[in-house]
């Protein structure tokens, strides 16, 4: 039996919900729904915890939102690119980044999926450099070479992070000090990242650092991409363009030989879109092969150039790189090796990314007839790299 008191309640329950459901569509409310619209079409910053550091330091997630409602993710440790959505041509969104879901395995052992690498990118050989007279020993990773900034590098260090107003998207400045000495490096090189997310689908990537003492300087960002979405399978598929006609030859190490090689005729020459797969068997290159090379730009750097194109034949995603380095880096993710699982549990095979990671080129330090990596105090560094993001 229904008492009158419970069908009071009942009533006044149905009249609470008929007033909100006026309230919701009534003109009154037009304004507040109005503005409501406005702000999901305004690129946005959001800030949420990631996790804890063992010495506790909290990692802090942003998330960049832009007008068009792509999204990416990046968090303070390494300045990490952990998530990317792009449209496919069915407008179905995909992650197209390789990472991790949580911070812990960022902590450990990784191949830079999605970092800033600094102070210089890519190697040194056995490194060691002079600078004006004066002899260098760095922290050698990689074998008896330098790689990717040393055992420590800007890829593993807290970035201080701030939301700052873009005029075309959504963006984060990260900020980062390396002192003089760190990883063998001479010089406290003040350094700033500022990752926007565009409102044309680009994520545009502006490295600027200043120094007090000569120190080479290379940045570069090193994000695995799978334009058919993270852990869905490889990469071999993948049309490429690359604009450069040469190619900088390496040793058994990956050290540059020193030469500037054209690419004609060779399986290094990506200069009209093949796959990424179709000549990879043939690359001359120390087990496990694949693609692990610099690629000379046409534009030659110092302003912004169109430097590869990739497509995804299935999705129709595409995506376009362009930036103001004279180089490029095309590693195909060759030492991945099934041992990491990425966001969607899926195990990273080899081939299952590819990385554009635009640059000067390898062990410039100890080639002068490489375009110089120093920066000398009283200068800025600037590069720029654009990924541009779209469908077809
Ligand atoms: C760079 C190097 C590669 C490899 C990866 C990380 O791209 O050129 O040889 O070290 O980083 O695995």
């Amino acid at each position: 039996m229904t008492s009158p008191i419970r069908l009071l309640g009942t009533l006044a329950a149905c009249v609470a919900l008929a007033v909100a459901i006026w309230l919701q569509y009534s003109p009154v409310n037009a304004g507040g729904q109005q503005a409501a619209a406005a702000k999901a079409t305004e690129a946005r910053v959001e800030k949420a915890a990631y996790g804890k550091m063992k010495d506790g330091t909290a990692i802090d997630l942003y998330t960049l939102k832009n007008a068009k409602g792509m999204v990416t993710r990046i968090i303070t440790y390494g300045g990490i690119v952990t998530e990317l959505h792009t449209a496919d041509r069915a407008g179905k969104v995909a992650d197209v980044v390789l990472g991790f879901k949580t911070l812990e395995p960022y902590l450990g052992d990784h191949p830079y999926f999605g970092a800033i690498i600094g102070r210089v990118g890519n190697r040194i050989a056995k490194g060691r450099f002079t600078l004006h007279g004066k002899a260098y020993a760095l922290a050698t990773n990689n074998g008896a070479n330098h790689l990717h900034g040393g055992l420590k590098g800007f890829d593993k260090v807290v970035w201080k992070a701030e939301a700052v107003k873009a005029a075309d998207g959504a963006a984060l400045k990260l900020t980062y000090l390396s002192r003089d000495g760190e990883e063998g490096y001479p010089g406290n090189l003040s350094v700033t990242v500022v990752y926007t997310l565009t409102n044309q689908n680009e994520l545009r990537i502006d490295y600027a650092a200043t120094t007090d003492k000569a120190t080479p300087v290379n940045l570069t960002n090193h994000s695995y991409f799978n334009l058919a979405g993270e852990g869905t399978g490889d990469i071999l598929g993948h049309e490429l363009m690359l604009a450069a006609d040469r190619f900088t030859p390496v040793e058994s190490t990956l050290i540059p030989t020193g030469e500037l090689k054209a690419v004609a005729g060779t399986p290094m020459d990506f200069t009209k879109a093949m796959t990424i797969g179709s000549r990879i068997d043939k690359v001359p290159l120390a087990p496990p092969g694949g693609y692990d090379h610099n690629y000379v730009l046409t534009g030659g750097g110092g302003s912004l150039a169109l430097a590869a194109r990739v497509r995804e034949p299935r999705s129709g995603r595409v995506m376009e790189v362009h930036t103001t380095e004279p180089g490029v880096q095309l590693y195909t993710g060759n030492f991945l090796d099934g041992s990491l699982k990425g966001k969607r549990g899926t195990a990273y095979a080899k081939h299952s990314g590819f990385c554009l990671e635009t640059q000067h080129f390898p062990d410039s330090v100890n080639h002068p007839n490489f375009p110089s990596t120093i920066l000398e105090p009283g200068r800025t560094y600037r590069t720029t790299t654009e990924y541009r993001f779209s469908s077809q």
